[in-house]
C-alpha cells in the first residue's frame, strides 16, 4: 500500500523524531530560514495559493484568515494554536505534537512572522500531559538554537512561544472560549463579530489555527503554494490526517490526500470494516458532531469538504468513526448526546436546555419508554438549537440526532414500538 505524499507525518517514524537533533538532519527550520527572506505578504500569498483550509473543523481558508489581520494597527498581534483536540474521535494533533513538535513550532514561527505577531501560544488540552511536556522541551531547544525568541536566525524578527494548558472543557476548543481561557476567565464563547482577527486575545488582533493547519505551513513554504494546491481536489487541497476509529481492523491516524474515496481509506489503510464491508452500518466522517452516513453513501463518497457537505454531513476534524451492525444506533446516539449535554457551557438557552432535552429524550427511547411523538419533538428541538447559539456547540449536538433520524429512522421507530433494539 502506498502512503502517498506525507507532509505532516513524514518524520514521525525516525528515531527520536521529537528532538531537534533528529529533525535538523531532515531539514527542520529550513522553511523558516526561507520565510525570513520573504515579506509577510509574500508568505500569506503562498498560503492563499496553497488553498489550505483550517483543519480544526470549520474549514476556513487559512491564508484568507491571516490576511484579515489589520495593517498599520498599533496594537500587538498574537498567534494562537488550537491544540485542544476535544472533538470525540479526534487524535491527530496529538501525534504531531508527540512525534514532531518542531514541525508545529516551525509552522508557528513562520505564521507569526507573516502576520506580525511576536508572541504565540499553544493552547493544549490538560489531558495531553506527555504532549505538553514534549512541546515544552522542543520549545526550549528551539530557543537555544535561535529558531524562537528575539532576532530569529540573526535576521531581526522576534517570535516568542509558550504552552498554555487547558483544564478539560470541550467548549474551550471553540476559538473565542479558548481566548477567554488563556486570559484566565471562564471558558465561554464570545459573541462575534468582532472576530478574533480584529479583537482577539487581550482585545488585540489574533490569528487562531489548528495544530494540523499550522504544521502544514513549513512544507507550503518549502515547496510553494502552487505545489500544495495540486494535492487533493478542487476546494479541498493538500493532505489531511484522518483519525479512523471504531469497527475497523487497523484503527489509526492516516495522512492521505483529500478527496480519497472513503471506501479506500477504510479498506486499504484502516484494514477494512470488522466483519467485512457488508457488515458496515454507517460512518461518522468528521468527528462526533458530523451526521452519520449510511452504507450506500459510504460506498462512493470521497473525503473532501464539498462531497461530504453535499451528502448532508461534514469533514469537520477528520475523525472517521466506523460503526458496524453490532451497534444499536439509539444507544450510540444516547451516549453522544450525553456528552454534548455535559459540555454545554450553559451560556445560551437553546443549547443549555436543548442539549438536555435531546439527551433525555434519546435516553428515554433507548430505555424502551419512547413515544412516537418523540420523533417530531427531536426534530423540532434540533431546529430550535441549530444556528441559534453564540457558538456551534449547539449545532454539534443537533447534527448526530439529525443524521440518525435521516438515515436510521426505522431503527428508532422500532425501538419506540417494541421497547427494545432491533440489533438484539
Ligand atoms: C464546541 C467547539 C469545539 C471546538 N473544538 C476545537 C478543537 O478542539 N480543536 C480545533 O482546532 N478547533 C476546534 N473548534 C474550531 C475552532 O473554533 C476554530 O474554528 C479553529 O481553531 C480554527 O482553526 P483552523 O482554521 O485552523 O481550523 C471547535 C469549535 C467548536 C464550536
Amino acid at each position: 500500500m502506498s502512503t502517498g505524499t506525507q507532509i505532516l507525518f513524514k518524520r514521525i517514524h525516525v528515531a527520536n523524531s521529537h528532538t531537534l537533533a533528529a529533525v535538523t538532519a531532515l531539514g527542520a527550520y529550513q522553511s523558516l530560514e526561507k520565510a525570513l527572506g520573504m515579506s509577510g505578504e509574500e508568505i500569506i500569498a503562498q498560503v492563499k495559493k496553497a488553498g489550505i483550509r483550517g483543519r480544526g473543523g470549520a474549514g476556513f481558508p487559512a491564508g484568507l484568515k491571516w490576511s484579515f489581520i489589520p495593517k498599520n494597527d498599533p496594537r500587538p498581534r498574537y498567534l494562537v494554536c488550537n491544540a485542544d483536540e476535544g472533538e470525540p474521535g479526534t487524535c491527530k494533533d496529538r501525534d504531531i505534537m508527540r512525534y514532531d513538535p518542531h514541525l508545529l513550532i516551525e509552522g508557528m514561527a513562520i505564521a507569526g512572522y507573516a502576520v506580525g505577531a511576536q508572541q504565540g501560544y499553544i493552547y493544549i488540552r490538560g489531558e495531553f500531559v506527555h504532549e505538553a511536556e514534549r512541546l515544552e522541551s522542543a520549545i526550549a531547544e528551539a530557543y537555544a538554537a535561535g529558531h524562537l525568541g528575539a532576532n530569529l536566525h540573526g535576521k531581526g524578527a522576534t517570535f516568542h512561544l509558550a504552552v498554555h494548558r487547558g483544564a478539560g472543557a470541550y467548549v474551550c476548543g471553540e476559538e473565542t472560549a479558548l481566548l477567554e481561557s488563556i486570559e484566565g476567565k471562564k471558558g465561554q464563547p464570545r459573541v462575534k463579530p468582532p472576530f478574533p482577527a480584529n479583537v482577539g486575545l487581550y482585545d488585540c488582533p489574533t490569528v487562531i489555527n489548528n495544530v494540523e493547519t499550522l504544521s502544514s505551513v513549513p512544507e507550503i513554504i518549502a515547496q510553494g503554494g502552487e505545489w500544495y494546491s495540486k494535492l487533493g481536489v478542487t476546494n479541498s487541497t493538500g493532505t489531511k490526517i484522518f483519525a479512523v476509529s471504531g469497527h475497523v481492523n487497523k484503527p489509526g491516524n492516516y495522512e492521505v490526500e483529500l478527496g480519497i474515496p472513503l471506501k479506500t481509506l477504510l479498506e486499504e489503510y484502516a484494514g477494512g470494516v470488522k466483519g467485512g464491508w457488508a457488515n458496515l452500518k454507517g460512518v461518522i466522517p468528521g468527528g462526533s458532531s458530523a451526521p452519520i452516513l449510511p452504507p450506500a453513501v459510504c460506498e462512493t463518497i470521497t473525503m473532501d469538504y464539498d462531497a461530504i457537505g453535499k451528502a448532508g454531513s461534514m469533514l469537520g476534524s477528520g475523525a472517521v468513526i466506523v460503526v458496524n451492525k453490532s451497534v444499536c444506533i439509539v444507544r450510540a446516539l444516547a451516549r453522544l448526546e450525553r456528552f454534548y449535554r455535559h459540555e454545554s457551557c450553559g451560556q445560551c438557552t437553546p443549547c443549555r436546555e436543548g442539549t438536555g432535552w435531546l439527551s433525555q429524550i434519546v435516553s428515554r427511547i433507548e430505555a424502551g419508554k419512547g413515544r412516537m411523538e418523540d420523533l417530531d419533538l427531536l426534530t423540532d428541538i434540533c431546529k430550535n438549537i441549530s444556528g441559534k447559539t453564540i457558538c456551534a456547540l449547539g449545532d454539534a449536538a443537533a447534527g448526530p440526532v439529525q443524521g440518525v433520524l435521516r438515515h436510521f429512522r426505522d431503527e428508532v421507530e422500532y425501538h419506540i414500538k417494541n421497547g427494545r433494539c432491533m440489533v438484539g
